[in-house]
């Protein structure tokens, strides 16, 4: 078993491959005593916590710190008893461990597939005056440096328990020289690197958005300053939750580094009835020892192959077309099936009708809600529009923003309580709409009415499940008023709810989720929809830094990139459409323009790409990413796929601008076989890994501004 409990000592060794995690009980609590690279389990593990025994709970590095008896960090924890007080004290009872994993009810998280995967952890832990049981969960992956923890709270008493604060994990690392690394941004700016000291006070990142947002992802990581892509540790903390969280490091007096993550407590507070409990969503814990490069190869195996689920998991995605920027919502039937039908030629296998298919939607100030056809632009309906496109040979998706509604809908004059409002104040518009109060079954159902109604009569193989807005007045109709400020993770619990739902009866539909691009690219929508527009931003030049970010955390095959026109709509550059096409071939791979614009040129230059990828789609959705150079740090971007058994490599090399007379650079491979000689296809030599690796070739040499190459290599025997 990969998790040792030495009775003795009190102590729990949680150890994969190449990482251990050891948990003392230290006077009765849960005591966090080493995170890193792996231990022996017969190198005398006792007392690694090295806690001195008449030390104050401030010095304590804990597993689940409380608040009020002595620790003055950041607890994970808090709650109010119905005598008013808020003073709990959670101590060792029992524990559990068993092989495999189990499901969080009601909240996304990994899985495993068999139960020699991976090992849990239980702890019982509990609060004698408050009847309070709280289980820490752990499981240690047995092949990848992960470990998940989440944590259920049980209300035993005959009183209510109020939680002002539950999260999902909290860590004292036994070191305060870190720095911080997370992803920023804004909408058309999603996925920009971080990187600084924690600093006096700590660094502290959240959403108080409604949803994870595009300013803040729920991602923190730390790592020691000597860290970069290849070496230097790293201890990565990602959330799977869609909604308002929190991702904090401190540095206490001590030197000790408390980095936790969670719900956002800010406006939270949730009752627990007698007999119930309340369950945090998962933390996602990987450990690298070489660099953020490792890191990331960890989350993306984990996220996709134990997060993403469903028939579509482990298939090649589709090239498609969507009409977006084509048309905005200016189209017809035959407008759309003649982009189609370029697409045909093309070899694009999937068409998608984006935003104005349904109600009066003309532009976005009304229709959301009412979920029908517009026969006005489709007089033929939907399903024979989805019939044409499918008889040219391609598949046919639909978008959709269900968690909307317009001030302007049927739905909405029909229902106005069923948006999220607080009575008696504004309810404030954001691109012209409300949103919906998923937290009511009522709503819920509605929507699962009217969407599986058209997925189920419409053949739609692909779904784009969009959702344009941040919440604001979040409180229910449904609710009382004691209940106000569980309203937010109500909604996210519904959202869940339904998406599970319709995964589960339309198991075929290949679900890609968008919040105005990447407004809520979090691992919580990957449980349901295992792609994600990544951002409304389609310029070549932003995207490189914009998925260069996201590849931090997120597999290339969720992150959506299409090939858009030039100028480019939203910051008018003109790039070339070579270069567009490798930075979009870079991601789950698509176009959005108007197909039936292009010259005779540039159509060729588009069967070349779409024929490409073809060929390259299983090495750069499944294959492992290595990034080169660093957008973020200069004029030069370049990355590389590599198959898993290292036979084959695709490399990327991007300059946004020309360079007079440059200096010498040179292009270091990595994540290739030292051992094997590889042959490149655009040259006639043959070279070996080792020097490719470390002596690396010269940065090819370009044209103009906004230039791209790609080169693959083979192994020869
Ligand atoms: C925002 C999305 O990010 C876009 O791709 C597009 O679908 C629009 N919404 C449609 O309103």
């Amino acid at each position: 078993m990969p998790i040792h409990y030495d009775q003795q000592n009190a102590s729990f060794h949680l150890y994969s491959q190449q990482m251990s995690y050891v948990i003392e009980v230290v006077n009765g609590y849960p005591v966090h005593a080493y995170w890193g690279k792996k231990l022996r389990q017969d190198s005398n593990l006792n007392k690694l916590a090295q806690f001195p025994q008449r030390a104050s709970l401030d010095r304590l590095p804990q597993e689940y710190p409380q608040y009020g008896s002595g620790d003055f960090r950041s607890p994970a924890y808090q709650l109010q008893l119905a005598d008013g007080t808020r003073i709990t004290e959670l101590v060792y009872k029992a524990h559990r461990i068993f092989a495999g994993k189990l499901g969080l009810e009601g909240l996304p998280a990994v899985y495993t597939e068999a139960d020699n995967e991976a090992t849990t952890l239980e702890l019982e832990l509990t609060d004698g005056y408050s009847d309070l049981t709280v289980t820490l969960s752990y499981t240690i992956f047995a092949e990848l440096n992960v470990l998940t923890r989440s944590v259920k709270l049980t209300n035993d008493g005959g009183s209510p328990v109020r939680l002002l604060r539950a999260l999902s994990a909290s860590v004292d690392i036994h070191a305060a020289e870190f720095e911080v690394v997370y992803l920023s941004g804004a909408w058309t700016r999603e996925g920009q690197i971080e990187r600084r000291p924690i600093g006096p006070g700590g660094t502290r990142i959240e959403s108080r958005r409604g949803a994870s947002g595009h300013a803040l992802n729920p991602f923190l990581a730390l790592v020691s300053p000597n860290t970069d892509e290849d070496q230097g540790e790293v201890y990565g903390f990602s959330l799977i939750y869609s909604g308002n969280f929190v991702a904090q490091a401190e540095v206490d007096p001590f030197q000790t580094t408390r980095v936790s993550i969670g719900i956002n407590p800010f406006d939270f507070s949730w009752i627990v009835a007698p007999g119930e409990s309340f369950q945090t969503p998962e933390a996602v814990l990987v450990y690298a020892s070489a660099g953020l490069g490792e890191m990331s190869r960890t989350y993306h195996r984990l996220y996709r192959t134990r997060l993403c689920r469903g028939v579509h998991r482990d298939q090649q995605r589709p090239i498609l077309v969507n009409n977006w920027e084509a048309t905005y919502f200016d189209f017809t039937a035959d407008k759309i099936e003649a982009i189609a039908e370029a697409g045909a030629e093309l070899g694009i296998e999937l068409f998608v009708l984006d935003d104005g298919w349904f109600g009066k939607r003309n532009d976005d100030t009304t229709s959301l809600g009412d979920w029908v056809v517009d026969l006005n632009k489709l007089p033929n309906g939907l399903t024979d529009l989805a019939e044409r496109v499918n008889k040219l040979g391609l598949k046919f998706g639909l978008w959709v923003e269900p968690e909307m509604v317009s001030p302007d809908s049927d739905l909405y004059r029909a229902h106005p309580d069923w948006c999220l409002h607080v009575p008696g104040r504004r309810r404030s518009e954001a691109r012209t709409q409300l949103v919906l109060d998923l937290s009511r079954q009522d709503v819920r159902e509605y929507l699962f009415e009217a969407l599986g109604k058209i997925f189920s009569t419409v053949p739609v193989a692909y779904v784009k499940w969009d959702m344009n807005r941040n919440m604001t007045e979040i409180g229910s109709a449904a609710l009382p008023a004691d209940q106000q400020a569980e309203v937010n993770h109500r909604n996210m619990l519904g959202l869940y709810e339904l998406l599970e739902r319709l995964v589960g009866s339309f198991p075929d539909i290949l679900f890609e989720s968008c919040s105005s691009g990447g407004g809520r690219f979090d691992p919580g929508m990957l449980y349901y929809m295992p792609q994600t527009w990544t951002s409304d931003n389609t310029d070549a030049m932003e995207r490189l830094k914009i998925q260069y970010g996201l590849s931090l955390i997120y597999p290339v095959s969720t992150i959506g990139a299409h090939v858009s026109a030039s100028p480019n709509h939203q910051v008018g550059r003109l790039t070339p459409l070579t270069t567009r096409g490798d930075v979009a071939m870079s991601g789950n791979f698509g176009y959005e323009l108007d197909l039936t614009k292009f010259t005779d040129e540039e159509k060729a230059i588009v069967k070349t790409q779409v024929s490409l990828y073809k060929e390259i789609r299983p090495l750069v959705q499944t294959g492992d990413l290595y990034r080169l150079k660093n957008p973020f740090s200069g004029n030069h971007t370049s990355w590389m796929f590599v198959s898993e058994n290292r036979e084959d490599a695709l490399v990327f090399y991007f300059r946004v601008m020309a360079e007079p007379n440059p200096a010498r650079g040179t292009l270091q491979l990595k994540g290739l076989n030292p051992d094997l000689d590889y042959a490149r296809e655009d040259v006639t030599e043959v070279m070996g890994g080792d020097r490719l690796m470390q002596a690396g070739i010269p940065i090819p040499e370009l044209k103009g501004d906004f230039a791209s190459t790609w080169f693959r290599l083979k192994a020869v025997h």
